[in-house]
């Protein structure tokens, strides 16, 4: 086992330079790095992040790892190369532009790659799982933010990976992305261990936010206080950093998140029609159990008198119905 992930890794080090080469000092390359460079990311965090390009013929990638003395067969046989059925191996990500994707060692163990054209799908293509690679238990950029994360004690969660690294570039240096993926429960545990606090930053369309009330409430359930942005004009966190900065990001976007009650108030609101008498008490019952699973009663009672107020409603009354629940809860 433990040797067969050696070589592995050994041959995701030297793709990575491979390809962070061929981004940096080929013809090939070239349109790739204007590609990055036309959105943004600069030399330094192309660097940082030892962003890549792929080159679209195959044979390229295949000659280089044999002349490091890679067997092509365990190559296939780890996912790191594709192969159709009796046919040579090839590059899968050929074509695209890699992101690295490393463990908390700092160990490159998949890619991440886009499609540097329209229309050429899928728009981004990640590593095949493999005992290395498991994409419900790594995080992009999870070994860079982890020390940020513990100064600063919050974490911020991404959709992409190229929010993340605009986000980076920008001075915002706790932001992690799951991997193509929803979040796992396993991801937000690993987050718990080194903060209190988490930021779940989504795109503003609606994928977005259902994704975001999912990972919102994973990050819950493991104990996280939990805050959830709202990103305007149908940007996303990378766009909107790009059009308006890191120091607005900060300050209206992850300094303005909702707490994990409030976005709930507002998402709920939409399902319901709150001028219709009935509508609007299954739309506070709806609130009131959202606040009974709030570990503290701090809380518990902050978003009881934020109803109460918000509705004319007892804040007695309120308390009677969550502590009921509660108490069913158990
Ligand atoms: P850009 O278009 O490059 O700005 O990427 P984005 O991160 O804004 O893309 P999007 O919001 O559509 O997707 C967020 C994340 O979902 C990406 O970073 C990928 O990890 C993943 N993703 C997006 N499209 C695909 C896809 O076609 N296939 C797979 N497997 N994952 C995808
Ligand atoms: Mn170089
Ligand atoms: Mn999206
Ligand atoms: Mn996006
Ligand atoms: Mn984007």
């Amino acid at each position: 086992h433990s040797s067969h992930d050696q070589v592995s890794l050994n041959a995701y080090e030297w793709l990575t330079k491979f390809y962070h080469h061929v981004l940096e000092h080929t013809k090939e390359g070239q349109e790739a790095k204007k590609y990055l460079i036309d959105r943004g990311v600069n030399e330094e965090t192309i660097k940082k992040f030892q962003l890549g390009y792929a080159p679209s013929n195959s044979d390229l990638t295949i000659d280089f790892l044999h002349k490091k003395s890679f067997d092509s067969d365990e190559l296939v046989e780890s996912g790191l190369l594709g192969a159709t059925d009796k046919q040579k191996p090839y590059d899968r990500f050929r074509g695209r532009v890699l992101f690295p994707i490393r463990n908390h060692l700092g160990k490159t163990v998949g890619f991440g790659g886009r499609a540097i054209h329209e229309g050429n799908e899928p728009k981004y293509l990640n590593s095949t799982d493999s005992r290395l690679f498991q994409k419900s238990k790594l995080l992009f950029n999870f070994d860079l933010a982890r020390s940020e994360m513990k100064k600063v004690n919050q974490a911020v969660l991404f959709e992409g990976y190229m929010d993340v690294i605009t986000a980076d570039q920008h001075g915002i240096l706790n932001g992690v992305a799951s991997l193509g993926t929803s979040l796992t429960e396993h991801q937000a545990a690993l987050i718990k261990r080194y903060v209190e606090e988490v930021v779940v930053s989504y795109d503003g369309d609606q994928a977005g936010i259902e994704a975001a009330i999912k990972a919102a409430d994973l990050f819950h359930k493991v104990g996280l206080d939990v805050r959830v942005a709202t990103i305007p004009e149908n940007l996303d966190p990378d766009s909107y950093i790009q059009k308006y900065g890191g120091d607005r990001f900060k300050q209206e976007i992850i300094n303005q998140s909702a707490t994990y009650v409030s976005f709930y108030m507002q998402v709920l609101k939409r399902s319901y029609n709150l001028s219709v008498e009935a509508e609007l008490m299954n739309y506070i019952n709806a609130v009131i159990e959202k606040i009974a699973t709030l570990d503290r009663a701090v809380d518990r009672d902050h978003y009881a008198n934020e109803l109460a107020t918000n509705y004319q409603l007892s804040v007695d009354t309120i308390r009677e119905e969550i502590q009921t629940l509660r108490q069913k809860m158990t």
